[in-house]
């Protein structure tokens, strides 16, 4: 449990998507196990609707509970009690000053320990409001106690549109506050399995001799969907699935897969190594990216009729440093699919003079499965049982649902939040890591911008564009599983 005396966390966009179904649950469960004690922490949402608290509570309560219905409902019930609710807009003096004035009525009154006061704000908005909301933040809502504490801000990506726009509200909300209050969340890097490949990588001997271009033939990093984007047609038409998928998630995934061991574990020192390997990302080659967008994408009534959003891409990056030099990193990612997943395939060269045909059965291949049922597992050839001495491809397989029973691996969400209560910046973006972020996806996206590029139709449900698989191939990818 961390040292908490007197935490305000504020929830601002508190009646949107996100809040209602990853912010609020993630706060209720962080609560239930014990991390955000009651007489310690108290919650605010903030947003234009005017609404009253249990209006707020209620809009909540369901996606509390259906979440992990296990919750016992008194749990949910104090934990609900906690939530109070503002109304303002994202630029009223007005209402920053009433919120700033709610939070020190609960510092005074509740928090009644002396201590530090922490105000954590969770911005759940759209970028374009950052600059107003943040200036209105330090100018009325700042942590004011003379015991210490501290303000801490977390923003959602999409973190501007380009490097120039991004660069821009870096630069806005860097006037405004230091690197360490903010906290740039990626939820990719919450999820158990993304958090593991630091250990993967390094706390285990037999992958370290064999992570290199000498072994390792491609790696594929694939995001799969098998539903569109209905709902948020509006605002996924205006990012497209290079900027909402592959730019941060699968992007911050290929640091930690491609990194150099960092000097220690301390948050600086593992985001100088992901840096390190951002810029050593040569430029996007144009014929090793294909586009695709799904057939009925446009029928949705907030997508132009004109649309040349992709909705699916494959992208190859490749690595100009010692360790990768010529091996393909192949990011894919797409809606409406034939599945929900997210893995990590690494896939090995063929065994110099083998004597067995190995390569007829498949090469051995390292898969990570963040999502669903996550999982790694080991495709290697062994002797067919039996007395014929032949081969066949078989799995060693750690499925974590199987390992660990009984324990509840944690939502992305939830890890980060009590990160940033901790203080902890390892897994967020930092400001120079996402200007490399965008710098190597920029004039790709400005070319399908402009036109230049269009996307490949695909039908919901396939696989995506039949030119991704013949990209991958190129590329050296053997399709295995059906993958
Ligand atoms: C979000 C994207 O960042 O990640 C969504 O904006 C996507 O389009 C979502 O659906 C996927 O997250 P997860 O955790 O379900 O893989």
């Amino acid at each position: 449990v961390p040292e908490i005396v007197c935490l305000s966390i504020i929830v601002l966009g508190a009646s949107g998507d996100l809040a209602k179904k990853k912010t609020f649950p993630a706060l209720f469960h962080l609560y239930s196990q014990g991390f955000l004690p009651p007489d310690e922490v108290h919650i605010f949402g903030y947003a234009r609707t005017k609404i009253s608290d249990d209006k707020l509570r209620n809009r909540i309560h369901g996606y509390i509970v259906s979440d992990r219905s296990a919750s016992p409902s008194e749990d949910v019930s104090k934990f609900l009690n906690l939530v109070k609710y503002v109304s303002g807009s994202y630029d009223s003096a007005e209402g920053f000053q009433l919120l700033d004035k709610e939070i020190e009525k609960q510092e005074t009154s509740k928090c009644s320990r002396e201590g530090s006061s922490q105000r954590l704000f969770y911005l759940a908005l759209p970028p374009s409001v950052y600059p107003s909301v943040c200036k209105m933040i330090r100018k009325y809502c700042m942590n004011k106690s003379d015991l210490g504490g501290w303000t801490r801000v977390v923003v959602e990506k999409p973190f501007g549109k380009d490097l120039d726009s991004a660069e821009k509200l870096s630069s806005q909300i860097g006037e405004l506050f230091d690197e360490t209050q903010i906290y740039r969340i990626d939820h990719y890097l919450g999820k158990e399995l993304v958090q593991n490949l630091l250990v993967h990588r390094f706390a285990n001997r037999f992958f370290l001799p064999l992570w290199n271009r000498d072994n390792i033939d491609n790696v594929q990093i694939v995001f799969r969907e098998d539903f569109g984007t209905e709902g948020r047609g509006g605002y996924f038409d205006e990012y497209g699935i290079i900027r909402d998928i592959i730019q941060n998630h699968l992007l911050q995934v290929l640091c930690l897969v491609a990194m150099e061991k960092p000097v220690s574990l301390k948050p600086e020192h593992i985001r100088d190594e992901k840096v390190k390997v951002l810029q050593s990302v040569l430029p996007i080659n144009d014929e090793e990216v294909v586009l695709g967008q799904y057939v009925g994408y446009r029928d949705d009534p907030t997508v132009p009729d004109h649309s040349n959003t992709p909705t699916f891409a494959t992208v190859i990056l490749r690595l100009h440093n010692e360790r990768w030099e010529g091996v393909p990193f192949i990011l894919k990612a797409g809606k409406a699919l034939n599945s929900r997943k997210a893995e990590i395939r690494v896939q090995f060269k063929e065994v110099p003079g083998d004597i067995f045909q190995c390569q007829k059965q498949g090469r051995n291949e390292f898969i990570i499965r963040l999502q669903p049922s996550e999982a790694m597992y080991m495709k290697l050839t062994v002797k067919q049982p039996g007395l014929e001495f032949s081969t066949v491809q078989s799995e060693l397989d750690l499925s974590y649902r199987q390992r660990y029973q009984g324990v509840t691996i944690p939502e992305a969400y939830e890890r980060l939040i009590l990160d940033t209560i901790r203080g902890d910046q390892q897994h967020f973006v930092r400001r120079d890591e996402l200007k490399v972020a965008w710098k190597i996806f920029t004039p790709l996206l400005h070319r399908i911008d402009n036109g230049e590029m269009n996307p490949f139709p695909y039908q919901p449900g396939s696989r995506g564009p039949a030119e991704a698989d013949e990209l991958s191939a190129k590329a050296g990818y053997v399709q295995t599983d059906g993958y």
